[in-house]
């Protein structure tokens, strides 16, 4: 299978942080021609310092980092105190910063520059919220039919949300940004609650990963217990596994539709099966579904045993 080129969009955040690492511990299969980072789980600038030490974490000051959309398209987000992922989005460890710096170009210019200059060969993976990847979108419009193809952590096309309008967090932020997105004609595989709730974190697997766990692996599985006391689900990891090995995952294909009315179920997808893939002018997205969740759990442990902490994390 061809090495996939791919700009992951991301709100580090804990999950987000498994889901860069999985990649760093995937040469054969990803190269990462860029990391976005994009208000969600914490303030961006949050999420960019996050990406940066996440990155330093794995010795992967290699790959450019840039920062992106600092709020919603259309309704600002009050940032909330402590979450799932910690008052600095990392658990709250001490993670150390890092050294190198991001990037002086904004993340949607990058965006745009990227698919500009290799049409058809990148895979955008949102795994936040949307704002960037819609905001590429509607400055440059042309960039919709030279993405090879997205694949996301977001939604909840046929099971409950995880927010009070019954939306999935990543959507409720920015709703409109999703409805850009998904209405663009660009082929697309959604990784929602459907599926990320059944990639969860039991003691035993805590128990495994924490065998002969090298310091990284403790970093990440400090992180991990952290983040697990309140949302075990791996939601993110999902989508970046999909792309190493795609028969962990199985699903359909249906129309989602975003709820954009402040007063109703704000940020809620809805889903239509179609047939054969077609819908009837609409944009299709294949919505997986289903999980191997102990072979997707096996390939994680696997990979993030390959990865090598920087000095002063082996010291
Ligand atoms: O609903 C889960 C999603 O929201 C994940 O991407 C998590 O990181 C948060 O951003
Ligand atoms: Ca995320």
């Amino acid at each position: 299978m061809a090495k996939r080129r791919i700009i992951i969009d991301c709100d580090p955040g804990v999950d987000d942080a498994i889901a860069l690492l999985l990649a760093f511990a995937s040469p054969d299969e990803i190269e990462i021609v860029g990391i976005t980072t994009v208000i969600g789980n914490v303030s961006q600038p949050a999420t960019t310092r996050n990406a940066l030490r996440i990155a330093a974490m794995a010795n992967r000051q290699d790959i450019p980092i840039y920062a992106g959309c600092s709020r919603p398209i259309i309704l600002p987000h009050e940032q909330r105190g402590a979450s799932v992922h910690g008052t600095d989005g990392l658990g709250d460890l001490g993670v150390p910063d890092a050294t190198h710096a991001v990037q002086d170009h904004h993340a949607v210019d990058f965006i745009i520059d990227t698919i500009l200059r290799e049409p058809g060969q990148i895979t955008l993976c949102p795994i936040g919220p949307m704002t960037n990847i819609a905001m590429a979108l509607i400055k440059e419009p042309s960039i919709a039919a030279k993405i090879r193809d997205i694949a996301f952590m977001g939604g909840a096309a046929f099971s409950a949300g995880n927010t009070a309008t019954d939306a999935e967090f990543n959507i409720w932020i920015d709703p409109h940004a999703a409805q850009v997105v998904l209405s663009s004609g660009i082929p697309m595989t959604m990784f929602g609650l459907d599926v990320t709730r059944h990639a969860t974190l039991t003691q035993a697997r805590f128990d495994q990963l924490d065998r002969d766990a090298s310091p990284i692996m403790q970093t990440a599985i400090a992180m991990m217990r952290h983040y697990g006391g309140g949302d075990a689900s791996l939601h993110d990891p999902c989508v970046i596994a999909f792309l190493i090995d795609p028969t962990l995952f199985r699903g359909v294909d249906a129309v989602i539709e975003v709820d954009c009315d402040e007063a109703g179920s704000y940020g809620r997808t809805r889903a239509t099966l179609v047939e054969n893939g077609r819908g009837q002018g609409q944009s299709v997205c294949h919505v997986i579904t289903e999980v191997d969740d102990e072979r997707l759990f096996q390939l994680i442990d696997r990979r993030l045993r390959l990865l090598r902490p920087t000095q002063e994390m082996a010291a």
